[in-house]
C-alpha cells in the first residue's frame, strides 16, 4: 500500500484566513498519494481555514490538540493505520514531537518550501525502516576485514572481522569490534597483545574459512594450514600471507550493545616489500579485500583510482599537509 501523506492545515497548507500556499499546494499536486489534512479546528473554524482544501481532514476540534500525543493515536485507531504507513508535515514543533512519539515519520515545516521538497523526494525514493531486532542490514558495507591474530599461551587463533577502524595518529591506534560470543573475545579479553592483519583479494578463501569456523572447538592453524611466524615486539601470531600486519598492545576494552571494542596502540608495523615504498596502497601490486556482507567479497577496480592531489584544499581546512611517501 502506497503511504499516506498527512499534512497539517494551518502555518502549512493554508494560512489563518484559509488562503492557500500555493507552494505547498503545486508540490503537493505531483504527489499520488493519499493526503489527509491534520487540523484542531471545530465546524466554526474549518469554515474559514479548510474552505479552499480539497482533500479529506481529520479534526478531535481541540479535545484533545495536535500538540497532545493522544491526538495521532486516535488518527491511526479512526484510519486503521499503523505508524509507518504514513508521514506528516507539520509547521508546529510541539505537534511535531507529539507524532513523533506515536512513531509518525514528521517534517518539521519552517517555511522553508525547499526542505519540503528534500524531505517528500526522499520520502518518494528511499525506504524508511527502524532497524528490527535480529534483522541485519549490510548496506554500509563494503569495508575491508581485517584478520585478529591472538594467542591464550595454549593455542593460537585467527579470525576475520569487518568492524575494524583506525582510530587515532599519534599514538597510533586501531579498534577491532568482537561479538561477546566469540573464542576471539574471550582470548583477547586476557591477552596483552594482538595482531591485526590485511590479505589480497587471492586470499578470500581463507578469509572466508576462518570466520565460518570457530577456534573453541578446532585449532584453525592446522586445520587451514595456516603459515604464521611470532612478533617481534611481542609474541603475536602474524599471518604469512598478509601484506600489511600490525603489532597492536591492548589500551582500551569497552562492550558497546553485542560487541567488545579492543582498541591496540599499534607497536610495530610489517609491510610487504612490494608495497613498502609508498604511504598509500599501490593496487597495482595488492589487491585489497573487501566485504559485501552475508559470505560476499569485492575487491577494487584498478581503473577506477582517482588521484585529486593537485587539487588546492578549501581555504577552511587548517589540518596540517599530510606528508606522504611517494
Ligand atoms: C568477512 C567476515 C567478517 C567478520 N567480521 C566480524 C566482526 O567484525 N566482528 C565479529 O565479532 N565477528 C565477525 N565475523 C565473524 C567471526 O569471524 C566468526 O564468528 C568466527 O567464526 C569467530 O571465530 P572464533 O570463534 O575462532 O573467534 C566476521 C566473519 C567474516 C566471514
Amino acid at each position: 500500500m502506497k503511504k499516506i501523506l498527512a499534512i497539517d492545515a494551518v502555518g502549512c497548507l493554508v494560512d489563518i484566513k484559509g488562503n492557500i500556499n500555493k507552494s505547498i499546494s503545486k508540490i503537493l499536486k505531483k504527489i499520488d498519494n493519499k493526503k489527509i489534512v491534520l487540523t484542531n479546528a471545530d465546524d466554526k473554524e474549518k469554515k474559514i481555514f479548510l474552505k479552499n482544501i480539497s482533500y479529506e481532514s481529520f479534526s478531535l476540534k481541540h479535545k484533545p490538540n495536535k500538540t497532545n500525543p493522544k491526538y495521532y493515536k486516535k488518527f491511526l485507531t479512526k484510519y486503521k493505520l499503523q505508524p509507518n504507513e504514513i508521514i506528516y508535515i507539520e509547521h508546529d514543533i510541539r505537534a511535531v514531537k507529539s507524532a513523533r512519539l506515536n512513531g509518525i515519520l514528521t517534517h518539521h515545516f519552517d517555511g522553508n518550501i525547499k526542505n519540503i521538497k528534500n524531505f517528500l523526494n526522499s520520502f518518494l525514493n528511499k525506504k524508511q525502516n527502524f532497524p528490527k531486532k535480529k534483522e541485519l542490514n549490510f548496506h554500509y558495507y563494503p569495508h575491508h576485514p581485517v584478520v585478529i591474530g591472538a594467542s591464550n599461551g595454549k593455542k593460537v587463533n585467527f579470525m576475520p572481522c569487518v568492524w575494524n577502524s583506525g582510530m587515532s595518529y599519534e599514538p597510533f591506534l586501531y579498534g577491532v569490534s568482537v561479538r561477546k560470543e566469540r573464542y576471539t573475545n574471550q582470548i583477547l579479553k586476557k591477552s596483552r597483545f594482538f595482531s591485526i592483519n590485511f590479505l589480497d583479494f587471492k586470499d578470500v578463501n581463507l578469509i572466508r574459512s576462518l570466520g565460518r569456523s570457530s577456534g573453541k572447538l578446532i585449532n584453525k592453524t592446522k586445520e587451514f594450514k595456516i603459515g604464521y611466524s611470532n612478533g617481534y615486539f611481542s609474541n603475536v601470531p602474524i599471518l604469512s600471507k598478509a601484506y600489511l600486519s600490525f603489532e597492536c598492545k591492548k589500551k582500551f576494552t569497552k562492550t558497546y550493545g553485542t560487541h567488545t571494542l579492543f582498541v591496540g596502540k599499534v607497536e610495530l608495523i610489517h609491510t610487504d616489500n612490494k608495497i613498502s615504498n609508498k604511504s598509500i596502497l599501490d593496487i597495482s601490486k595488492v589487491s585489497p579485500t573487501l566485504y559485501l556482507g552475508a559470505d560476499h567479497y569485492v575487491s577494487l577496480n584498478k581503473k577506477t583510482l582517482k588521484n585529486l592531489k593537485k587539487i588546492p584544499f578549501h581555504k577552511s581546512y587548517s589540518a596540517r599537509n599530510i606528508k606522504l611517501i611517494t
